[in-house]
């Protein structure tokens, strides 16, 4: 269930610490042992005063504080008292006002639960009602933004999140179009879609190969964000969506193959992006582009051998049908580069196994055919709590992928198998500038982590908002 709570802001009692005696009648934080509760980040400790509970959460090192560990310190705490049932909670920010809209954001993160499909006696029983933050002045401006821009990011996140969990029986191709248009029509976005037939006459021959092999008939979704100048060159943000990847006739092995649920979290960040984008009203032009396809071995399927026509004419020599992503990149890329004429273009894909062997689960690689771009990405990684890391590309990478009888074969090999890939996709963008992230490690988590349970993350949303904001500050 998507998180509502009533949202909330309240002020502080006073400007010290006395407010922690305000709610907690008579006993202050100085009466926690420091054996009980250091502060350290992760850690909470739990006070009772009747029916109330007052939850203290660490923040580590105060030469450390950011807004995100303010945001994952919140999230912690609000798991903590979900779990035990809290309906209406009250966060005092103490002196961390400029914050506000990391807390809301980790709140609402983690108020998010995934048990759509639960028997009713084992749903969750409570759910969050009331979100309220205490701070300094609450009928300020600043803080009425930051409100609402903690509940866009936390929002916008979790709608990537729970399109993400549900499995490839409900979310398949139209579904992904179906989505797109509900997104568009509420939060005034333009929004195209390319159907099969569509695909054929237009000439995405990635897109419709990959397609083929399924009964669920591919898409290609473009959605239209206008907040700058009419003739103000586009921003594009493009997002692998195979709503299941079976590997197609290079078939998967059966252990984990239920994972490939996620291969569609490119796509849905993009949503996302484009959501929060919108809802923040940010001064740009920018444009979504989301092929969605399903991945499937069938007597319809394309073959390994197979000589595809990408949609600017570049032929692709199919060696892998499990290296589908690329292909279907390379359609969306090739458009983009053609008719849309951006200022640059970003790709989210969760695109290669060799990327968590490179780079674990937790950062995500960044590849780019401008420094200045991949810098950009880098830097809003490191302020948006969505880790990134450079990754090359290069001439040495090129020759790997180079095909004897075709433009380029859509494998180079168990070497550098991330950055083969996207030196694929390099080919595709050409000159104009383009940075990829292969989210394949971080698109989701196998256990909880501070703000995010279990499951999809969301990961591209606030990378994205960060880099396009501190881009349009520099341009
Ligand atoms: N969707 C997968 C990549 C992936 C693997 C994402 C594991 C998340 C977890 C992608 O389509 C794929 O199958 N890639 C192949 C490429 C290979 C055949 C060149 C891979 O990584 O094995
Ligand atoms: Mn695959
Ligand atoms: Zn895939």
């Amino acid at each position: 269930m998507l998180p509502n709570p009533k949202l909330e802001l309240i002020n502080s009692p006073s400007k010290s610490g006395e407010e922690i005696q305000y709610l907690f009648q008579g006993q202050s934080a100085g009466e926690i042992p420091h054996e009980e509760f250091e502060g350290k980040r992760e850690t909470t400790v739990i006070l009772r005063n009747g029916k109330q509970r007052i939850i203290f959460t660490g923040l580590g090192k105060k030469e450390k504080l950011s807004s995100v560990i303010v945001r994952e310190a919140t999230g912690v705490a609000i798991r903590q008292l979900l779990s035990i049932g809290a309906e209406e909670i009250t966060l005092n920010l103490l002196g961390l006002s400029d914050h506000l809209a990391s807390a809301v954001e980790g709140a609402l993160l983690a108020a998010y639960h995934f048990d759509d499909f639960k028997p009713a006696d084992r749903k969750r029983k409570n759910s969050l009602k009331i979100l309220r933050f205490m701070v300094l002045n609450s009928k300020s401006e600043e803080m009425q933004s930051a409100l609402l821009r903690g509940k866009i990011f936390g929002e916008s996140i979790n709608h990537v999140r729970h399109l993400g969990n549900l499995p490839p029986n409900e979310v398949y191709p139209e579904r992904m179009a179906e989505e797109s248009i509900k997104l568009a029509m509420k939060w005034k976005l333009r929004c195209h879609i390319w159907d099969e037939k569509d695909l054929i006459k237009e000439g995405f021959g990635g897109i419709l190969a990959v397609g083929k092999g399924s009964k669920s008939p591919p898409r290609f979704i473009e959605l239209e964000y206008q907040g700058g100048k009419k003739n103000q060159k586009p921003i594009v943000v493009i997002g692998k969506a195979v709503t299941f990847d079976t590997g197609g006739i290079s078939i998967k092995p059966a252990a984990s193959m239920e994972e490939m649920k996620y291969d569609k979290m490119g796509g849905c960040a993009v949503l996302g992006i484009m959501q929060a984008a919108s809802r923040l009203k940010l001064p740009l032009n920018i444009i979504g582009l989301i092929p969605s396809v399903e991945n499937m071995p069938s007597s319809n399927a394309y073959r390994p051998s197979d000589l595809v026509k990408s949609y600017d004419g570049k032929m692709i020599e199919v060696l892998n049908t499990d290296a589908e992503g690329r292909v279907i990149l390379a359609d969306a890329i090739a458009y983009a580069r053609i008719h849309l004429k951006p200022e640059w273009i970003v790709d989210f894909a969760t695109l290669t196994g060799a990327m968590i062997v490179a780079l674990g689960t937790r950062r995500a690689g960044v590849f780019s055919n401008q420094d200045s771009l991949r810098d950009l990405f880098c830097i809003a990684g490191h302020q948006s709590g969505d880790l990134v890391w450079p990754m090359p590309v290069g001439d040495e990478y090129d020759e790997q992928i180079r095909s004897e009888i075709a433009c380029v074969k859509n494998t180079g090999g168990r070497d550098a198998g991330s950055c083969t890939a996207a030196s694929f996709l390099k080919t595709f963008a050409e000159e104009t500038p383009w940075v990829h992230v292969d989210i394949a490690g971080t698109a989701t988590t196998a256990k909880a982590l501070p703000c995010i349970e279990k499951g999809s993350t969301g990961f591209g949303v606030h990378l994205t908002i960060e880099a396009l904001e501190s881009w349009t500050k520099k341009n």
